[in-house]
């Protein structure tokens, strides 16, 4: 059962106690959901000065009235992580959102399957964005590699990919299982092949790249998406 963590009735000043009392009670690889009624930003770089390499930070939905993000207790406490891990961990992430989502379709919990599939489209959307905002940038300023390296194929095919996330959107509002079917296949066809190759080549050659301080760095504006 999922842990949740709602401060939206708290006075203020009572709000970040909790979630660092709560935090510290995690165990690693444990994690609690936040619920919120604004952008939890000032939180996030709390938690990043007094928690660095602890934590895992994972927007849920981000507004306009309620803010839900998951923190999570890694299960290895570093300050120099890789890019490989941090985005593997998201890849993982979201495989299991996408898997809960096919569940609840399949035996016709609409209500569920559509806050799943929002969780997901959040997520996958948040992820491509990092890349082509934060990652891919800082990988061709390194290696000169515009136009034909690496990063043009993922930015290519991530526009096919968030192609498919509207399609499902569209069908998921208007349950048609059918056509949820249909774009699914084809997205988790695209993805597996797309995060291989991120996962193979993209991300480790970026660690070999990056400094560990820019590897942080890339991580915290990262998290901040
Ligand atoms: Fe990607
Ligand atoms: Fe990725």
């Amino acid at each position: 059962m999922e842990k949740i963590l709602d401060v939206r009735e708290m006075v203020p000043r009572e709000r970040h106690p909790r979630i660092f009392d709560t935090f510290k009670g995690l165990n690693p690889g444990e994690c609690f959901v936040l619920v919120n009624d604004h952008e939890p930003r000032p939180l996030l770089y709390q938690f990043q000065n007094e928690h660095d390499g602890e934590f895992d930070w994972w927007p849920l939905e981000q507004g306009p009235q309620v803010w839900r993000v998951e923190i999570a207790k890694r299960k290895v406490n570093d300050p120099n992580r890789t890019i490989t891990e941090y985005l593997q961990t998201d890849h993982r992430r979201l495989d299991s959102i996408m898997e809960r989502f096919q569940n609840a379709k399949q035996t016709g919990r609409w209500e569920e399957a559509s806050r799943d599939f929002r969780e997901f489209n959040l997520g996958l959307r948040r992820h491509i964005q990092i890349e082509e905002e934060i990652l891919f940038p800082a990988f061709e300023d390194k290696t000169g590699m515009r136009d034909a390296g690496p990063t043009f194929v993922m930015r290519m095919e991530h526009t096919e990919i968030k192609g498919l996330l509207e399609k499902i959107l569209n069908a998921a509002d208007s349950k048609n299982a059918t056509q949820i079917d249909e774009s699914s296949r084809a997205l988790l066809n695209i993805l597996g092949d797309h995060n291989m190759k991120e996962e193979h080549i993209l991300y480790p050659e970026s660690d070999g790249i990056f400094s560990d301080f820019e590897k942080v760095q890339v991580i915290k504006k990262a998290q901040a998406v």
